[in-house]
């Protein structure tokens, strides 16, 4: 697809004029004149358009007169040139406009009593702005209705062949699982191959057709649009804090929206850079979980080993009662508390302030603390910022684009679907480290699958081989002469054609990598799970810096480091200090300029400098009887830490174990008291996404049942401790956050920040490097054999799936259920003599399983993977654990183990 420059300031073409109604105008020649005339504010009739995709001109609504000819043409496709004298409105246009929707209509079954999109119907509002009041013509076309596919049921009486469906899947999207085809005498919209449709089920075709020939299986016959109220949020799945709407009716969620729409074709086609609008399957298709018959609807407290129901006020009056005991005879740091990063920034700021301020302790933790936290601590401590440095736009015009360890189709969509446009519009090389075969792997123009656990090293590889071949940018390195050699002689200590054989990439193609990046005026790197939750991942963030710094990269606008969050709000748990190294604005929690603002601003004496336990050295101390009481929100470490950390034993060693959640989740049925929190849709607050854009929450429904929001329960139980929070609503923690953090809540746009390296670069960087240069890979390659062999067992995100909460969304669930088997290659399968579903025995250090297999075609031989959400069976506690040095955080994704054919 080329872009239209009608709307690109980035496409260079030649300005021209022309006459739009005997106006002049100036518009881009070769743009599509339909955009060219909306671009003047007038809106022609068009059904088959969208601004998000070039032009298909089907649907022949959209005529207007060009001069010197004839008939009427389709302005979506003709193009504008230079000296067009336009003619867009007179009787000649409505009448022509007129046939064209009583076309459509005369094959259209105009059973919109039951149709989904009744009073939400472009071919209605056609019908009605153009007066057809004669529907004699009507003929039925009596197709079946495809109810193949798991989430969308096709139409095809209703279809009116306008291709939107179509294109947005294969241009926006870089998906193109539908076509049309020729059945039963009739044109229809068929998945590829006219099967079942399997696809990513985002949802976006549903979106954009205009009419109601796809519908939305959760959803379908059970509301008028009219019934529905929406509301607009911000996705609660992953941190690309997709913007989409809630629609309820009577308090239960019926559907999820999103601005990508028919209804909004008209946008500037340059802003696609920012985003399509659209959003992927777990937002669009994953919302059943929020109204859950699972949702915990009232506290529960321990009584002679059983949880039972409790009123509110005598369930916090028990919490406030042994919290003080406990507080009382053990002293405050018997007191710790983890908080998921599901939670609002208002939610994980009242966190900290209340662990810190009413309860005394700094023994605290987020779920950011699971990898997002390496990359803060790399770049703030190398670079002064503590997130990623460019934007979605950046990243859709960057002329370069290292994705490093990061499956980000399947973790962040919509991230992804900026490469693709990058791919797709701006022609942008991008070159993915992998050790699978990602879908964006598939579409990339140098794919790089390297071993499993070798990203890093690749990383090594990229730097070495810019110092190798010259490709340094004199400017950077010649101000830090000092840290350029110290460089250069940590990098000497690992040879290029080890880091090769290592990774399993050959020399050449690591030079040719590094070459692209190195010699792109707009390069970004962005790093994931490969990276920040595999072991090393602290040091690898910095040897991504040293590539960015090298390179000439660093504060070069459009160039930056970057990396993606899989939870909603990893960044803002990081901004709003739920760790115990930070205060909110992630300042230094042993700084005594911001220990002293705090302070006076929470008018209590906090932990002294120094104090406080992370999530793993929390989990310790509840072992070994130091932490009395844990407080845990949202979080579940029994379900996602292998068995080998001890997490059971630390929990059933607390004399109190409060859970504050929407469910009754493993960790939960430990507790001795569990508190119903609501989930997103029930609250109004904000979260950062990895922009570092603030979005709005918005309040969609009542509470289900007495679930409360998090920041009303930390505030009840705050006020019975004696440590007064005046807060009666969400707005108004984000009052003090906003007089605390001055400029945080910039609300929908990305804070402005320009990496700071001179500090770190002149001061401590050559003793710092020296250590960071190093192959330290000890595992051993598969080996052969057919009935047991050696492989590299991998854990990771799916698509359809986000951390263990997606599992409470039946509609995830239909679409991927646990299957409980493990996914390996077909090559290996067949070395094995194993099938589909046959029985292996997995064994690591840690322990041993049978389950069964599958094949997955994205899964490299000599590695297997198994899907981090589901723990039936209990692959988890195959992984060993361990802690990184700097960072504390825990590394669990990664096993060497054997598979025995059963
Ligand atoms: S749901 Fe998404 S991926 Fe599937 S066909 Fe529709 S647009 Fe394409
Ligand atoms: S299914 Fe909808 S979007 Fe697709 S061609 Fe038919 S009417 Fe257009
Ligand atoms: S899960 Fe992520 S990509 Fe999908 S809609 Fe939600 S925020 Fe967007
Ligand atoms: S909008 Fe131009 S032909 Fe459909």
């Amino acid at each position: 697809m080329a872009l239209k420059p009608a709307t690109n300031p980035d496409v260079e073409a030649a300005t021209i004029e022309l006459s739009l109604d005997g106006r002049i105008v100036t518009a881009k020649d070769g743009v599509s004149l339909y955009d060219v005339i909306a671009s003047t504010g007038n809106i022609v009739p068009a059904m088959c358009y969208h601004y998000t995709f070039d032009p298909f001109g089907s649907c022949g609504v959209c005529l207007v007169m060009v001069e010197g000819k004839k008939a009427p043409v389709r302005s979506c496709t003709a193009k504008a040139t230079a000296g067009m004298v336009v003619r867009t409105e007179g009787d000649d246009l409505f009448q022509a406009r007129k046939k064209a929707v009583e076309k459509h209509l005369s094959v259209h079954p105009l059973d919109c009593p039951v149709c989904d999109a009744d009073g939400h119907c472009e071919l209605q509002d056609m019908a009605f702005q153009h007066q057809v009041t004669t529907l004699a013509n009507a003929k039925q076309k009596l197709i079946p209705e495809d109810t193949r596919s798991l989430v969308l049921d096709f139409n095809m009486n209703r279809c009116i062949a306008c291709g939107e469906c179509i294109n947005v899947c294969k241009d926006v999207l870089m998906i193109d699982a539908l076509q049309f085809m020729k059945k039963d005498g009739f044109t229809q919209v068929v998945a590829k191959g006219d099967v079942a449709l399997s696809c990513e089920f985002c949802g976006d075709c549903l979106a954009v057709c205009p009419v109601g020939a796809i519908t939305n299986k959760y959803s379908k016959y059970l509301y008028k649009p009219w019934q529905l109220k929406k509301t607009t949020t911000t996705c609660n799945y992953c941190g690309d804090g997709c913007q989409m709407y809630i629609e309820t009716k009577d308090n239960e969620v019926v559907r999820v929206t999103s601005p990508l729409s028919w209804k909004n074709k008209w946008g500037d086609r340059a802003e696609t850079a920012k985003g399509h609008g659209g959003i992927c399957v777990r937002g669009r298709f994953g919302f059943q979980y929020i109204d859950s018959k699972a949702r915990l609807r009232q506290p529960l407290v321990r009584r002679d080993g059983n949880l039972v129901e409790t009123p509110w006020l005598e369930t916090i009056h028990t919490v406030v009662e042994r919290l003080a005991a406990i507080k009382a005879q053990h002293g405050p740091e018997a007191i710790g508390g983890l908080i998921t990063a599901r939670c609002s920034n208002e939610e994980l700021y009242l966190f900290q302030k209340f662990m810190r301020a009413a309860i005394g302790t700094n023994q605290l933790d987020s779920s950011a603390r699971y990898g997002h936290l390496n990359f803060v601590h790399a770049v703030q401590h190398a670079l002064g910022i503590g997130r990623m440095m460019n934007d979605w736009e950046d990243i859709t015009k960057a002329k370069t684009i290292l994705l490093v360890g990061t499956n980000i189709t399947e973790t962040n969509p919509l991230t992804a679907v900026r490469v693709k446009e990058a791919i797709r519009v701006y022609k942008s090389q991008v070159i993915v480290v992998d050790s699978a075969q990602t879908n964006i792997a598939t579409l990339a123009s140098h794919p790089m699958l390297v071993a499993p656990g070798t990203e890093g090293l690749f990383i090594q590889g990229l730097v070495k081989s810019v110092l190798e071949q010259d490709l340094v940018d004199e400017e950077a390195t010649s101000k830090h002469p000092q840290a350029f050699t110290a460089l250069k002689q940590a990098a000497s200590r690992v040879p290029l054609d080890v880091i090769a054989a290592h990774t399993g990439v050959p020399v050449e193609q690591i030079h040719q990598a590094a070459a692209i990046f190195a010699e792109a005026p707009r390069a970004i790197i962005l790093c994931g799970e490969g990276i920040v939750r595999r072991t090393g991942g602290y040091r690898h963030v910095l040897n991504l810096v040293d590539l960015a710094w090298i390179t000439g990269k660093l504060g070069r606008p459009g160039c930056g480091v970057n990396t993606i969050t899989e939870e909603p709000n990893e960044q803002g748990a990081a901004d709003m200090g739920a760790l115990p190294e930070c205060f909110p604005g992630q300042a230094r929690f042993d700084d005594a300029g911001a220990r002293e603002k705090f302070e006076k601003a929470w008018g209590a004496a906090l932990p002294a400098a120094g104090r406080g336990s992370s999530l793993m050295e929390m989990l310790k101390r509840c072992q070994s009887g130091h932490i009395k009481a844990l407080y845990v929100i949202g979080e579940n470490p029994l379900a996602t830490l292998p068995s080998s950390v001890g997490v059971r034993a630390a929990l059933e060693n607390l004399e109190l174990l409060i859970c504050q959640d929407p469910f009754l989740t493993e960790t939960a049925q430990l507790a001795h008291i569990v508190l119903p929190a609501c989930t997103y849709a029930e609250k109004d607050g904000t979260f950062t996404n990895l922009e570092g854009k603030v979005l709005r929450i918005r309040q969609t429904m009542d509470p289900i049942g007495e679930s409360l929001p998090d920041w009303h329960i930390m505030t009840a139980i705050a006020n019975g401790l004696g440590y007064e929070l005046p807060y009666e609503s969400a707005q108004d923690i984000q009052n003090e956050i906003m007089k605390l953090l001055p400029g945080y809540y910039n609300l929908g746009q990305p804070r402005k920040i320009s990496p700071k390296s001179e500090s770190y670069l002149a001061n401590g960087y050559a003793a710092e490097v020296r250590n960071r240069y190093r192959s330290d890979l000890k595992r051993k390659p598969a080996s052969g054999g057919t009935a047991r062999r050696s492989f590299t067992l991998l854990m990771g995100q799916v698509l359809y799936h986000s951390g263990k909460l997606s599992t409470q969304a039946s509609g995830l669930i239909k679409i991927l259920p646990n299957t409980g088997r493990l996914h390996m290659n077909a090559r290996d399968l067949e070395q094995m003599g194993l099938g589909e579903g046959a029985r292996v025995r997995v064994t690591s250090p840690k322990g041993s399983l049978e389950l069964g297999v599958q094949a997955d075609l994205t899964v490299l031989p000599g590695s297997c993977f198994f899907p981090e959400h589901f723990n039936e069976p209990q692959v988890k506690d195959l992984m060993p654990v361990e802690v990184d040095a700097d960072t504390g955080v825990p590394y669990f994704k990664l096993a060497e183990v054997t598979i025995e054919k059963l």
